[in-house]
């Protein structure tokens, strides 16, 4: 630490409320009390890295899903994904493919459901500045109980289309290495077609409905912790949006594509993990452009950004909308990421009505199998961001080596860019204001961290908010819940 740093003033807010987990967001002035740096702490997960080590490979796809509580569904399908490579398939069956990606929309269907009504339409909705007491999901249902409802409703579906696909709601085992346990029946079909108009109707109704909100209040919303950055996804062979699997690309703040058609496999040679000595969580960057101007953003924005098309036609003419934001350029602002995860609501719903009506999906050629590798690298775009499993097995099916990114990890220097300019704008003084509190809470989830995923820690805490000045001692403190 320098001494410039050892003198700066610090301010505390621990933990993020309405953000599954803990994390403490410190943000710290310097001598003159302008903002220096923000940052928020997350302990990595990294004990899961071993623990699957000396596991059975095919074991891999059920055992990940320990790992979150939160999106246990985007790790079941990326090693499952993974071990595909390892049994020597690059092809599912018709039926699997379509299978699982059935199962990857539910879920990105609900888990942007629950992000957007339940975590973050209440700032949207009852404003910035309303009492946190009634800022929440139970403020949604009195103020808009038809919301609050196809909130609900929603999310049950999403969780109905994982169940039929993956046997459960939570902890299914559907994926299985080189294919699929099961398909569907008249029945669940039946059931799923039932209300997919409605969900898709609701969908697009979600969209207008952010778009409005966003319009009318641009000048506020597009700056709030705003900030420009490299962008990575995964797109489709042809430039499409593909959530479920591809090849990656990463543009740079203009757009300019930085590397395309990367396949899985070699991933290590464009994407580097750095390490800080403040921080347990790793800052990925691109290799190319080295640690300080390399880091990139992920998720919902990126992936929109990053894209050439969606090939879904709602959600195609979303985009494009979406897109004038940015005149020629990418969109960079932070709030516009609830934006692009609604289009993304239309998209998978829009994907799961046409695969409902896809006979593949009754079919009964489940499982493919080649011949056995070593090193597999699956890499799949979760309701979060891009989601990275790596895995070596030996002679005897041991797993002897297992990386991941998660999507969290991923947006890791992009969330502390975000919470370091809402303070730029919104520090007053040395004190911390609950208009201060909410916009850096408003900022971290527009990103939606998992910090299930990426933290040992489970529960929450009342925020605490310190000041320190230049010598240490507390100024300034707030406790809050
Ligand atoms: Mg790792
Ligand atoms: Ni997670």
């Amino acid at each position: 630490m320098s001494a410039a740093e050892t003198r700066q003033k610090k301010i505390v807010i621990n933990p993020v409320t309405r953000i599954e987990g803990h994390a403490k967001v410190t943000i710290r002035m310097d001598e003159s009390g302008k903002i220096d740096v923000a940052r928020m702490h997350i302990v990595e997960f990294r004990g899961f890295e071993r623990f699957v080590r000396g596991r059975l490979y095919w074991e891999a796809p059920t055992i990940v899903q320990r790992l979150c509580g939160i999106c246990p569904v985007s790790h079941h399908l990326c090693a499952a994904k993974a071990m595909d490579g390892i049994v020597g398939v690059d092809k599912l069956t018709p039926t699997a493919e379509k299978m699982r990606r059935l199962m990857h929309y539910g879920q990105t269907f609900q888990s942007h459901a629950l992000h957007f009504f339940h975590l973050s339409s209440p700032d949207l909705l009852l404003g910035y500045d309303a009492d946190p007491a009634i800022r929440n999901v139970i403020g949604i249902a009195l103020k808009h109980p038809e919301l609050a409802k196809q909130a609900i409703l929603m999310r049950k579906y999403g969780q109905e289309v994982i169940k039929a696909t993956a046997g459960k709601k939570i902890h299914g085992t559907g994926a299985i290495p080189g294919g699929i346990n099961k398909s569907l029946s008249d029945e669940e079909i039946a059931f799923l077609k039932k209300d997919v108009d409605q969900m898709l109707e609701w969908s697009v109704a979600s969209v207008d409905l952010y778009k409005k909100l966003y319009m009318d209040d641009i000048d506020r919303l597009s700056g709030l912790g705003a900030f420009e950055s490299n962008f990575v996804s995964l797109v489709r062979k042809d430039g499409a949006l593909d959530l479920y699997d591809g090849f990656l690309r990463a543009k740079d703040a203009d757009g300019k594509i930085i590397f395309d058609m990367v396949k899985p496999i070699d991933y290590l040679k464009y994407i580097r993990e750095g390490v800080r000595n403040w921080s347990y969580m790793k800052f990925p960057f691109i290799q190319s452009l080295g640690q300080d101007k390399g880091w990139y953003r992920v998720g919902p924005l990126a992936r929109v950004n990053n894209c050439d098309f969606i090939d879904t036609p709602l959600a195609e003419e979303m985009r494009k909308v979406f897109m004038q934001l940015g005149k020629g350029r990418p969109v960079h602002s932070t709030m516009a990421y609830h934006w692009a995860r609604l289009i993304e609501v239309v998209h998978s719903a829009e994907k799961i009505k046409e695969l409902l009506d896809d006979p593949d999906i009754q079919g009964d050629d489940l499982v493919t199998m080649g011949k056995r590798r070593e090193e597999s690298v699956a890499i799949l775009e979760a309701p979060r961001g891009t989601l990275f499993h790596h895995y070596k097995v030996d002679d005897n099916d041991q797993i002897t080596m297992a990386n991941l990114i998660v999507s969290t990890t991923n947006n890791n220097e992009p969330m502390n860019r975000a919470i370091t300019r809402v303070a730029e704008d919104h520090l007053v003084g040395q004190k911390i204001t609950e208009p201060l509190l909410n916009l850096v809470e408003v900022a971290i989830r527009a990103y939606d961290p998992c910090l299930s995923c990426a933290t040992h820690a489970i529960g929450k805490m009342p925020m605490k908010v310190t000041l320190v000045d230049a010598k240490g001692k507390t100024v300034d403190e707030r406790v809050k819940g």
